[in-house]
Parts: C-alpha cells; sequence; structure tokens
C-alpha cells in the first residue's frame, strides 16, 4: 500500500458537507456529532442505554448495559430479551410499511424481482414453519451456502426467528473451505442453491456441499435445503436433500419469533487472522442489530424515502450488516444484487442506480478503480453516460480507497454533490467504527476521517502509549461497544491473543496500522500483521502458504502482498519444489497449475496472481523465512535492507525475476 500512505500524506483537499444535505441530515453539523460524541464520552452506559431503549424492540427490557467482569468477554444489554428478525421485519408492519417495496433483486440478466416487507416477512415466517416442522431449534447451528438472492435473507432472517445461529459462507469458496466451516461450527443444517448466475454464467454450489459432506466429520448435518435458482441439474441424495419451496410453500405466514437474550448468537462468520485456519467470529444479537440500525441513520442517514444499495455480498461481513440486518432494521428499500459491475458490461452499476433511482449507493474502492479503466477507455459505460441525479450519498467500505479513486468516485458518479462516507470497519466490529456523518464531518480524500460516538478509536504504541498526532501506531479501540465481537467460535484463547494482547492494558487491537492527524481525522495504513486485502477480501498468508505446500509437488512456499493499481494488493507466492527449479515453459505450465490448485483448495479469491519458483527462500541462519525481503522483491525493487543475518543472499537474485 505504500503508492497510497505517500499520496495520502500530502493529501490537503477538504470537502464540506453540502449545506442542503446537512440540514436534512439525521445528524446535522459539528454541533450534532460533537454532542453525541459528548453525551457518549460523558457517560457510556447512560448513553447507550437510551440508544437501545430507543432503537430496539424488547420482548424482557434490560436492565444491565455493560458487563465487564469476564474482560474481555463482555456483555452487553444480558438481562434484556428480544428477536433480531422480529426487529427487521414484524416492527415495519407495525409501522405502516407492509405494501413498501423491502427488496429489489437485480438478476444477474438484469430482470427486477421487487418484494414487500410483508411478503418478505411471510417467507421469513414461511421458511422458519419449515425449519421447525423439521426440528430445528435455538441454539443449533446452519451454514448458508447461497447467491445473493432474496432467498439468501429469507434465509438469514428464517434462522434469526428462530434463534438458530447462522454461518453465512461466500459462494466463491471450495468444497475444502466449506468443509472446514461445516465442522468447526458444528452445523446441523446447510443451506444452498443447485447453481448461481454470475456475468452470465451458470456456477454450481450445490456438488460443492455434497463434496463437503462427504468428507466425513459432518455426521451432525442432517438436511441440506437447497433452493432452486437455475433449475440445473444436481445429484440428489435422498435421505438428507430437500427443496427449499417444498420446506416452505405450504407453510403457514405467521410465526412466533423465538425471544433469545441479548447475547445469544446471532450469527458466526469465518474471516482471516495472521495464523493457521480462519476464525469463526461471533456476534451477538441485540448489540448488533442496535449498532447496524445506528449507524443506517447515522452514516448512511437512512431516510423513509431512500433507495439503498450495498453492493457486497452477504458472505462477507457487510453483506450481514448492510443487506441482511441493517436496511430492513431502518425500514429502507433495498437493492439485492446477484451480478458482477461488469456484466453485461461496465455500466451495470450505473445503469442499475438510475433505473432504480437508488440514492445511496455503498461499493469497494477494487470496484471503483476496476471501473475507472474501463470507462475512461469507452464513453458508453462511463458514469456521465447515464442519469445518476438520483443519487445523493456514497459510500466505500473494505480497503483504503486512494485519493485518485476517492475524486472520480466524487465527481463522477455524485456529480459533485454527494458526500462519500469512507466507513472504516472489521467484520469483528459489526458496524462502521471510523467514519464520516456525511452532513456533519469534512471529508479529506483518502481518510476515513472521525471516530462514530462511542467508538474509542485512538493510535498507540507496542505498549498501549498514545502517539501524537501525524505520527503512525496501532489502531486501537479502548473501550467496548454494543456490536463488538464476542469470541471466536471454539477457541477463547486465540480471542484474547488476537485481540487483547497483555501489553495493551485492555485494549481491542485492530490489526491496522494508522495514524491521526491534528484534526482527528485516522488514515489507514494497512495491515500489521500478515494478513493481505486482496480486492477487499482478507485472506491470510499462511492459508494460502498451507494450500501451496499441501500440493505434491511443493516442499515450501512463502506468501507475501504486493501494492496493486486495481485490487489493492496482489499475491504473489514464492515456492520451493521437490524437484529442480523449473524454466520458461515449464514454469509458466507449472505456475498455473499450481494457482488452479489454490483456487481448489480455499477459492478464486486466494488465486496468487504470481508464481515465483527458487531453489531455496531467504533464510536466517537459524532458518527463518525473511519475508520482509520478499516483499520487496515481489515489488520488484532493489534490496537496500541490511542482509547481513541472511544465510543466501545469491537467492534474492533468482526470486526478483517474474516468471
Ligand atoms: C480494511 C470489512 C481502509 C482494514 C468491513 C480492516 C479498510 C479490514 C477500510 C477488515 C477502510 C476496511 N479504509 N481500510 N474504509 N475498511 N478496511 O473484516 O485493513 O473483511 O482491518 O471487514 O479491511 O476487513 P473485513
Amino acid at each position: 500500500m505504500a503508492n497510497s500512505i505517500e499520496s495520502t500524506l500530502v493529501e490537503t483537499r477538504v470537502f464540506q458537507p453540502p449545506e442542503g444535505f446537512a440540514q436534512h441530515a439525521n445528524v446535522s453539523g459539528q454541533a450534532g456529532y460533537q454532542a453525541l460524541l459528548e453525551a457518549a464520552d460523558r457517560d457510556p452506559d447512560a448513553f447507550w442505554a437510551k440508544q437501545a431503549r430507543e432503537y430496539l424492540q424488547w420482548t424482557k427490557p434490560f436492565t444491565k448495559v455493560l458487563d465487564e467482569s469476564r474482560a474481555p468477554f463482555f456483555e452487553w444489554f444480558g438481562d434484556g430479551e428480544l428477536n433480531v428478525s422480529a426487529n427487521c421485519l414484524d416492527v415495519n408492519l407495525k409501522n405502516g410499511n407492509a405494501d413498501k417495496i423491502a427488496i429489489i433483486f437485480e438478476a444477474d440478466d438484469g430482470v427486477a424481482k421487487k418484494i414487500t416487507y410483508q411478503e418478505l416477512h411471510d417467507r421469513v415466517c414461511q421458511l422458519a414453519n419449515g425449519l421447525k416442522a423439521l426440528g430445528y431449534k435455538k441454539g443449533e447451528r446452519s451454514i448458508i451456502y447461497m447467491p445473493m438472492s432474496i432467498e439468501a435473507v429469507v434465509a438469514m432472517q428464517a434462522c434469526a426467528r428462530l434463534g438458530v445461529t447462522h454461518s453465512v459462507v461466500f459462494g466463491g469458496f471450495s468444497a475444502k473451505s466449506l468443509h472446514e466451516r461445516i465442522t468447526d461450527v458444528g452445523a446441523t443444517l446447510v443451506l444452498t442453491a443447485d447453481e448461481q448466475m454470475r456475468g452470465g454464467k451458470a456456477i454450481a454450489l450445490k456438488p460443492a456441499v455434497d463434496e463437503a459432506l462427504g468428507m466425513g466429520g459432518c455426521e451432525a448435518v442432517r438436511h441440506c435445503i437447497v433452493y432452486k435458482r437455475t433449475g440445473g441439474k444436481v445429484a440428489w441424495d435422498a435421505k438428507r436433500d430437500l427443496w427449499l419451496h417444498d420446506v416452505a410453500d405450504k407453510q403457514a405466514k405467521t410465526c412466533e419469533a423465538v425471544t433469545v437474550g441479548a447475547e445469544h448468537p446471532l450469527f458466526i462468520l469465518y474471516t482471516s487472522g495472521s495464523t493457521g485456519k480462519p476464525k469463526g467470529v461471533q456476534h451477538s444479537s441485540a448489540g448488533y442489530l442496535l449498532w447496524a440500525k445506528l449507524t443506517m441513520q447515522w452514516v448512511f442517514d437512512a431516510k423513509a424515502k431512500d433507495v439503498f444499495w450495498c453492493t457486497a455480498d452477504v458472505g462477507w461481513v457487510t453483506g450481514h450488516t448492510y443487506v441482511a440486518y441493517g436496511p430492513l432494521a431502518a425500514g429502507l428499500t433495498q437493492i439485492v444484487f446477484e451480478g458482477v459491475p461488469t456484466y453485461p458490461n461496465a455500466g451495470r452499476f450505473w445503469k442499475t442506480i438510475q433505473e432504480h433511482k437508488v440514492s445511496i449507493f455503498y461499493t469497494a474502492p477494487t470496484a471503483i478503480r476496476s471501473l475507472i479503466k474501463t470507462s475512461d477507455a469507452e464513453a458508453a459505460v462511463h458514469p456521465k453516460s447515464f442519469d445518476l441525479s438520483s443519487l445523493r450519498l456514497l459510500g466505500s467500505v473494505g480497503e483504503p480507497i486512494n485519493p485518485e479513486a476517492w475524486m472520480w468516485y466524487h465527481t463522477n458518479v455524485g456529480g459533485g454533490r454527494c458526500p462519500i462516507v469512507d466507513t472504516w470497519w472489521q467484520t469483528e466490529t459489526g458496524g462502521h467504527m471510523i467514519t464520516p456523518m456525511p452532513g456533519a464531518t469534512p471529508l479529506k480524500p483518502g481518510s476515513c476521517t472521525t471516530r462514530l460516538p462511542g467508538i474509542t478509536a485512538a493510535i498507540v504504541d507496542e505498549v498501549g502509549g498514545d502517539v501524537a498526532a501525524g505520527q503512525g501506531g496501532l489502531l486501537v479501540i479502548k473501550r467496548p461497544w454494543p456490536s463488538m465481537i464476542r469470541g471466536i467460535w471454539g477457541d477463547p484463547e486465540r480471542y484474547v491473543k488476537s485481540y487483547f494482547p497483555p501489553e495493551l492494558g485492555g485494549y481491542y487491537l485492530a490489526g491496522d496500522g494508522a495514524q491521526c492527524d491534528k484534526d482527528g481525522c485516522f488514515w489507514i495504513m494497512g495491515r500489521i500483521d500478515d494478513v493481505l486485502n486482496v480486492s477487499g477480501h482478507r485472506l491470510g498468508t499462511m492459508e494460502v502458504e498451507s494450500a501451496l505446500v499441501a500440493h505434491e509437488m511443493v516442499a515450501e512456499a512463502a506468501v507475501v502482498g504486493r501494492p496493486d493499481a486495481t485490487t489493492g494488493e496482489a499475491i504473489v507466492a514464492f515456492v520451493v519444489l521437490k524437484r529442480s527449479r523449473p524454466e520458461g515453459d515449464e514454469a509458466i505450465a507449472l505456475g498455473k497449475q499450481l494457482r488452479d490448485w489454490v483456487a481448489k483448495e480455499i477459492g478464486p479469491i486466494a488465486k496468487p496472481k504470481e508464481i515465483r519458483f527458487g531453489d531455496n527462500l531467504p533464510k536466517t541462519r537459524s532458518g527463518k523465512i525473511m519475508r520482509r525481503l520478499l516483499r520487496v522483491v515481489a515489488k520488484g525493487e532493489a534490496v537496500t535492507q541490511d542482509i547481513s543475518t541472511l544465510e543466501n543472499p545469491a537467492i534474492l537474485d533468482q526470486l526478483s525475476k517474474p516468471v
């Protein structure tokens, strides 16, 4: 990320909130922001209790706010009870939104399907009743491996309605990754689809489930429920498989929402860490939903008339908080998009915004960067060729947005009139943490700006001491907040070790390096651990290395990230084979073979962009791989660091040449 750091540090442009926007904003002007910030800092418990009473409907009110007695295992609103699905659906029926469109499903082929809050409620109840009839109940765990669809949202909400904890697995993950998650989470139910449509192509999903369930250790799974998306041919196990329509369609359209404790795990979502296998990030029900709803109001300035579009897949946390839960809890109309930004052409986003009169658009810098390239070359797909006047607010998420991409987004998509909320957050934080409030915060391209009220973000050194403005350090959150991670599923020690290292004295360690300028604006500099961010997707270098060494030809592998103009970071893998080092065409062919292997082991998103073969890897005398040198070599730069501890300096020369 060196390029973006260099350019952000010289960034001086500031964009004030447009007056008209600020006037009508849910949080208006610096005074509005400061009032909330101060209230939260002065008496956090009172602040959070007020929000939780105002924004959530409780079946049993809470009397306790934050319980720190088992820190860092925190509890929020611990003796309160509610149901998340009732807070997303039933609430809207009561509020007069029954006939309002809840979801506009924009299919890959451009056909749109609309569904009202009443219809969505009915379908969630039908599936919940169907699951109940099959014996599923509160406390069990399900895996959802489905494409972007109304049905995926229905599946998540139906689980929430019964108190079944879901774990959504992104459809791009392999059978092996799926198996790992099914067994780790102890799932008793899998929901999937026959196939998914992406960019005009049908991609099978069920075969991966069949393969995963056949790998052993999944005996607890009683049913696999299949949504018929394409009607493509699927293998069928009559004892285990059921069509979603057979389970749901004949069921009653009301289903009493099962009351759960505030801390009941709503979902577990796997994400990459610096070591070993992915970790199951566990989230609560009440604290999580509170923040999903509150950030919809504060950060997306949600208004009844808005048409909201978050382009993230429900397989990632952004698709949980800002597709499956937040927009519904806020009573908005939202787009659920099945396709890809470049099909049938790179004008797809803009055409969809024009057609459905989207007013709030939330996407990832990678998508923006790739669209800049195509629209600069082809006027017909440039945002200027579309009527985007319905837009009033833009958002960015998942990785740092470089100022050039920010400016392009602001000018060409937002017509210079829409604020951009650059939202910094993580799977672990449940929702936005550091971000502009669009009617209050002056924007600086490339900075996610200021902390949200109640979020005590700060930059500290290795022992938890505050660092001065403008100096780099570790990004931490000093006090717990309601939507924070509750644990790593099945691994409490790893939770403490990863997020609350003793030397930081109880602060939450985000894993990002950052700095804070004199105005309190944060500038994210990238991960401080071995986590990569490729196209906004989190991947561990160790995960990719383990996949590579699992190949029979591979003796050793080291994986690093390299800055990439489109994907943010790209994966470069250095590989030592058990046989001699291949060269020329053979190296190209073997490289392709290994890239495909990684796609099969983890998923296509983990495919290295480049593989370089060596006779060895740069190591210290004690045998430790010197990754910092590999990072330099991967970038194509000359090594200027001290290499006196390196045992085999000549190897750097060999590894510095691309295949
Ligand atoms: C990075 C995605 C800069 C960061 C919601 C974080 C960002 C990781 C931003 C979490 C942003 C996310 N600016 N960096 N606005 N948003 N990141 O868990 O490194 O998939 O730690 O959550 O993405 O990725 P995750």
